[in-house]
């Protein structure tokens, strides 16, 4: 079996907030999510992740991931050979399998880099690979001392000699362990080191002198290395992934016009030949289809779109929308909001807790809240679903082919049965059966000439004045 043991001890103190630095978000997902995503696509079996600082707020993430993932706490910062430590009863579960150590703060190990370095482990028959990259500024990292082709040990920057500092092959601070050999080593740590902690590299000379094996795996891009400690350093990261995830929607046939402010999530799906403008950000888990035109001025949170489907300027969170369908400008559509095919939700429109059926129109000024829409309903101009009362909320229900005259309130809760119309104006507290008509409103009453009266009362106070 494969195991993960991830360190996320460290605090956020230079990112200036009292979040473990592990859930600091690079576009939009937690750095600790990454390391997560990518050794559940290299298909590792089990993964504890070691909490230090802050370890409630690492639960509570646990917890809402819904990934079953364990957990060990590391109450003293001593050091990552101690950090392990933590995890031993973890490792010990499965003496005959592999475990690799990976770091919560450095998001872009990818599942590419742990599979190809774990066939390498196997193969070698070593008791550890280290996942090395070649970097040009090797300052702050480990540095690997080889003897040919094998590993002889890593070297700390603050332990380094003056010639060991110009290696420029660094410790990723990623490996693969043999469990056994891993257990045998951690118990054997000394704190004999400039920063006096218990360092894991220092396994790996433990490791060589019981007389195995110890290999490197040079990594194919360096940044599987990169961490952020700073707001900065975030800042480079999400900089660096948004260019990559461009660049891959582009080579998937997703057009771009401009780039500007465009940020997509490392989860999003785009169908090719999607048009994606300027300052849209699809966040989440976000699903969009083929021939589907984004943006401008977007923002989308977990939403699955259809093809052929418009969203322009729309803020969406958690909700579905089908194919052919126009959304925009300026509208929100709030969580749980389902928009079927061939529908059109036009400018200043509300959806919230709702589904809008096939073919139904909602073009003006209107906010749907908590109502299930059939098909091909007509809104008018400024219709509310009057959806609460203050202290609880209720369901409107409108069925096919309704119209909805303008300026309608629909006091929750309520059905417009099928084919049934509102007249404009109207505050339906009843329901309507089908193909009736509801109207509510007192007598128009024509007062002739009020208003000419009035205008000249106007104008003889004015000469009065002057
Ligand atoms: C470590 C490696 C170094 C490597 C670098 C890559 C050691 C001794 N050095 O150095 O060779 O180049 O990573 O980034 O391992 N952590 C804990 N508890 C602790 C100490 C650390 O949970 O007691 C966690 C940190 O929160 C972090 C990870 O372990 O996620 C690495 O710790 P860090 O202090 O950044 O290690 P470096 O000194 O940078
Ligand atoms: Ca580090």
């Amino acid at each position: 079996m494969k195991s993960a043991v991830i360190l996320a001890g460290g605090s956020g103190k230079r990112m200036k907030t009292d979040k473990p630095k592990v859930l600091h978000e690079v576009l939009g997902k937690p750095m600790l999510e990454w390391v997560i995503d990518s050794c559940r696509s290299a298909n590792v079996d089990r993964i504890c992740v070691v909490k230090g600082f802050a370890s409630e707020m690492i639960d509570e993430y646990i917890l809402n991931s819904g990934y079953g993932i364990e957990t060990a706490l590391q109450s003293e910062r001593l050091g990552t050979g101690h950090a392990v430590m933590m995890a031993e009863d973890f490792i010990k579960q499965d003496l005959d399998g592999d475990v690799i150590v990976l770091n919560g703060d450095a998001p872009f190990i990818d599942a590419d880099t742990i599979l190809a370095s774990f066939e390498e482990h196997k193969s070698s028959g070593a008791g550890a690979t280290v996942i090395t990259a070649r970097v040009d500024n090797p300052f702050g990292y480990g540095r690997i001392k080889r003897d040919g082709n094998g590993i002889l040990g890593i070297v700390e920057q603050k332990d380094c000699t003056e010639d060991e500092v110009l290696i420029d092959e660094i410790n990723s601070g990623c490996y693969w362990f043999k469990a056994s050999d891993l257990l045998s080593a951690l118990p054997r740590l000394r704190q004999n080191n400039a920063q006096n902690e218990f360092y894991l590299t220092d396994t790996l000379g433990i490791i060589l002198s019981d007389g195995k094996k110890v290999e490197g795996y040079i990594a194919k891009t360096s940044d599987v290395v990169l961490g952020a400690n700073d707001r900065k350093g975030l800042l480079k990261l999400s900089d660096i992934a948004r260019e990559k995830i461009i660049d891959k929607h582009l080579e998937n046939g997703v057009e771009f016009v401009s780039t500007d402010g465009v940020v997509i999530s490392p989860d999003a799906v785009i169908g090719e030949g999607t048009k994606i403008l300027p300052n849209t950000m699809i966040m989440g888990k976000s699903v969009i289809g083929k021939s589907c035109v984004v943006g401008p001025n977007s923002r989308l949170t977990n939403i699955i779109v259809g093809d052929s489907t418009g969203l322009d300027n729309v803020v969406a969170v958690d909700s579905k929308i089908g194919s052919n369908v126009s959304v925009g400008p300026f509208v929100q559509l709030r969580p749980n909001s389902v928009i079927e095919d061939y529908a059109h939700i036009g400018d200043f429109v509300e959806i919230k807790n709702s589904v809008i059926g096939k073919g139904t129109s909602v073009s003006h000024l209107t906010y749907v809240g908590d109502s299930d829409v059939g098909k091909n309903v007509n809104f008018g101009c400024g219709v509310v679903t009057v959806n609460y009362d203050g202290s609880k909320k209720a369901r409107c229900v409108i069925k096919d082919n309704a119209f909805i005259g303008c300026n309608t309130n629909l006091v929750a809760p309520v059905t417009i049965g099928e084919a049934a119309y509102t007249a404009a104006g109207s505050t339906v507290t009843k329901d309507v059966p089908d193909y009736a008509l509801a109207i509510e409103r007192t007598d128009l009453e024509i007062k002739k000439d009020y208003a000419l009266k009035k205008l000249t009362r106007h104008l003889e106070k004015g000469k009065r004045i002057k």
